[in-house]
């Protein structure tokens, strides 16, 4: 499905709050043109428009303002209004709206709070897609299906208790087996039947971890078949074009690896808290949700949503400091987005959203220092669209697992004041981008065979017979790096019996003893033997070696010079244990050891100076690498001969939030 050849460039309009004003949205295409802007998404909260009164469907303005866009050269994304609903709908069919996990039921309001599970929901959000869908099918202008927005939360009400209890049946077949696989005779907690059985609830079940990830898988479950049956009603319609659900950040709600699988291609809303501390560690935080997205399906990918300044709704309102606009844009496209799209065109004028930033805002100028920075990204993302779906490969993977952290997070113990996966994650990830290589962010259900390193950061919850795939792949060449708290539990956050990490034992040549817990603040540290010494904290794991070698050491307590950090030769490949929370110098000096045993080579085969980050994507002739600078101060980097400079005014260095592209 081809979707564009053109490199996305605009962002989420809202026409309908600008009906009654003709003359603005006029104005908003000329503005768009200026600022290069080709493709705008339409109709994400639209449906009280839309659908005024139950099915009287009012499309018109709709296709008039599609076909002025179209004439005037700018392609819609257009979006299935289930994110929000009219009030008539709420006020005559109580059930969409949704009930909370202490079982109370919503009034109409806010948004993204619909029942998932409710047939009269599914029928109406079915039978506007599909009215959109026979309007809009065919028309040209029309690229993508944005299906609804930013999918989350949860719903527990009757009809989501009865579809759970399906769900279960559906999965255990007996009782007996549901008891064993949740370990209810735990503090009595069996259960007779699948009929009685309730969501996790704090006044009501709340302790049973087997329960609570069966609940998070369904939630996902039930969100795909929503999600499906919207897809099903724009086909149904007529419509032809691709389909993506827009992500978010960190999200935990739902295991987005399945949603991936019913859409065509995926995308993503940023939003950074630029300026809060450095730029470079928050691109870097930044990235790795680029790679995160761009590895569920390992193709190029679209930023959604961004913000071209302020947003209003974190704490702090901070605006963009000249030049981070395109810094922020050009850093999607670097990791693999096809696009840069904004959260919004225009500034809405009431309720919860109006200071929030946009290309175009209430004063109604096209010479504000945004509109001035928004078309330069437009002019430049319009000379380079070649670059348009070019791959990011990676050598490395990372893997980042929902469900590992769903069960992780919940497991009461070893440290319930904070694991800190998110940060054991970033602290490899970081680690390899200051060595500047690409790095894909996967899951535990995804092939490792095309990556030479792969890196298991607390995988505490083993799953899709991770540990053969992980013995394969080292045993066949690979290098394994795996730390502290991993192979712990099954897919039902049971303890796996015996030694661990489950599986892995020989393939690591060490097995988990015990775990010690440190206090906030509390200190150790590792040594090796040439005298090199990191700070750790948090989780200190203690191991039994079965044969592999010692690299580091711990420096004090009762485990004083006992394993720490350990490799071992396993088939053709290599596994390292790190069996302890180290400090971020630990993994930067240590990926310098595990690159080279896996003759891994950079991007660049020059020194990056701190705060620039490397990233490249790959044609069947060409090579992109994008160099961008975090710094607010310019930086040097001997870059002659590398490749033709197609983007940047790289003459001395590269400026402060400056990107250069290089092409090879
Ligand atoms: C989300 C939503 C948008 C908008 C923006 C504001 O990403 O999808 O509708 O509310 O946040 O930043
Ligand atoms: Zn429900």
């Amino acid at each position: 499905m081809i979707m564009t050849d053109q490199l996305m460039y605009g962002g989420d309009y809202n026409p309908e709050q600008w009906l009654d004003r003709p003359d603005i949205l006029e104005t908003d295409i000329e503005y768009m043109k200026k600022a290069k802007i080709n493709t705008v998404t339409l109709g994400v909260f639209s449906w009280a428009v839309l659908e005024p009164e139950e099915g009287q469907y009012h499309l018109d303005w709709l296709e008039d303002i599609v076909d002025r866009l179209y004439s005037n050269g700018i392609s819609v994304i257009l979006a299935t209004p289930s994110g929000a609903r009219p009030k008539w709908m709420s006020d005559k069919y109580p059930e969409v709206l949704r009930v909370s996990e202490d079982r109370r039921r919503a009034l109409f309001g806010k948004r993204h709070n619909h029942c998932y599970t409710s047939p009269v929901y599914r029928q109406k959000v079915a039978t506007i897609n599909q009215k959109l869908a026979e309007r809009f099918g065919n028309h040209p202008a029309i690229k993508l299906w944005h299906i609804s927005n930013e999918y989350g939360g949860e719903c527990h009400c009757q009809l989501c208790q009865e579809a759970f209890r399906n769900w279960l049946k559906n999965r255990y077949q007996s009782i007996d087996e549901l008891n064993k696989k949740w370990y209810t005779r735990f503090w009595s907690h069996t259960y007779h039947s699948f009929d009685t059985i309730e969501s996790p609830s704090s006044i009501g079940e709340y302790d049973l971890h087997g329960l609570k990830l069966d609940w998070k898988r369904f939630v996902t479950d039930q969100t795909v078949d929503f999600i499906e049956n919207e897809i099903a009603a724009i086909r149904k319609g007529g419509a032809t074009q691709p389909t993506t659900v827009n992500m978010m950040y960190d999200y935990l709600g739902l295991n987005y690896e399945k949603l991936a699988k019913v859409v065509d291609i995926i995308s993503w809303d940023s939003y950074p808290l630029w300026h809060k501390t450095k730029e470079v560690e928050i691109a870097r935080d930044n990235g790795l949700q680029h790679d995160f997205m761009r590895s569920l399906k390992k193709k190029p990918f679209l930023l959604m949503e961004s913000c071209p300044s302020a947003t209003n709704w974190q704490g702090i309102s901070k605006l963009k400091k000249p030049g981070l606009l395109s810094a922020a844009s050009w850093q999607a496209i670097a990791h693999g987005s096809d696009s840069v799209l904004y959260f919004q065109i225009r500034q809405g004028r009431g309720s919860s959203e109006k200071f929030h930033g946009a290309v175009i805002d209430h004063s109604g100028r096209d010479d504000t220092r945004v509109f001035k920075e928004v078309t330069a990204m437009g002019e430049q993302l319009e000379m380079l669209q070649e670059v348009k779906g070019t791959k990011c490969k990676a050598d490395i993977a990372i893997i980042y697992d929902t469900e590992n952290r769903w069960a992780l997070e919940d497991a009461q113990g070893p440290r319930n004041n904070g694991l800190f996966y998110h940060e054991a994650v970033m602290k490899s990830y970081s680690a390899y981008r200051k060595l500047g290589y690409n790095v894909d962010v996967i899951n535990e259900a995804q092939d490792l065979s095309d990556y030479k390193i792969v890196v298991a950061p607390m995988l505490y919850l083993f799953r899709e017979k991770i540990e053969t795939r992980l013995e394969a792949f080292v045993k066949n060449g690979g290098h394994l790096v795996m730390t502290y708290w991993s192979g712990v539990v099954d897919e039902w956050d049971r303890c796996f019996l015996g030694d661990t990490p489950y599986g892995l034992t020989q393939v690591l040549g060490v097995r988990r003893t015990e775990i010690d817990a440190l206090y906030d603040g509390e200190t150790n540290f590792i040594q090796g033997t040439n005298n090199e010494r990191y700070e750790c904290q948090y989780l200190c794991e203690l191991t039994q070696n079965e044969g592999a070698k010692t690299l580091m050491t711990y420096g004090k307590d009762f485990y004083k010079d006992e394993l720490a950090i350990a490799e071992n030769l396993y088939g053709k490949g290599k596994a390292y244990y790190v069996g302890v929370d180290a400090e971020q110098a630990f993994y930067d000096t240590f990926y310098k050891k595990v690159v080279k045993e896996a003759h891994l080579q950079p991007i660049l085969s020059i020194e990056t100076p701190e705060g620039v980050e490397v990233t490249s994507r790959v044609s069947e002739k060409h090579e992109y690498i994008f160099i961008q600078n975090y710094n607010t101060e310019p930086v040097d980097m001997p870059l002659d001969g590398v490749g033709e400079v197609i983007l940047g005014s790289y003459r001395d260095g590269i400026g402060a939030y400056e990107t250069v592209i290089l092409k090879k």
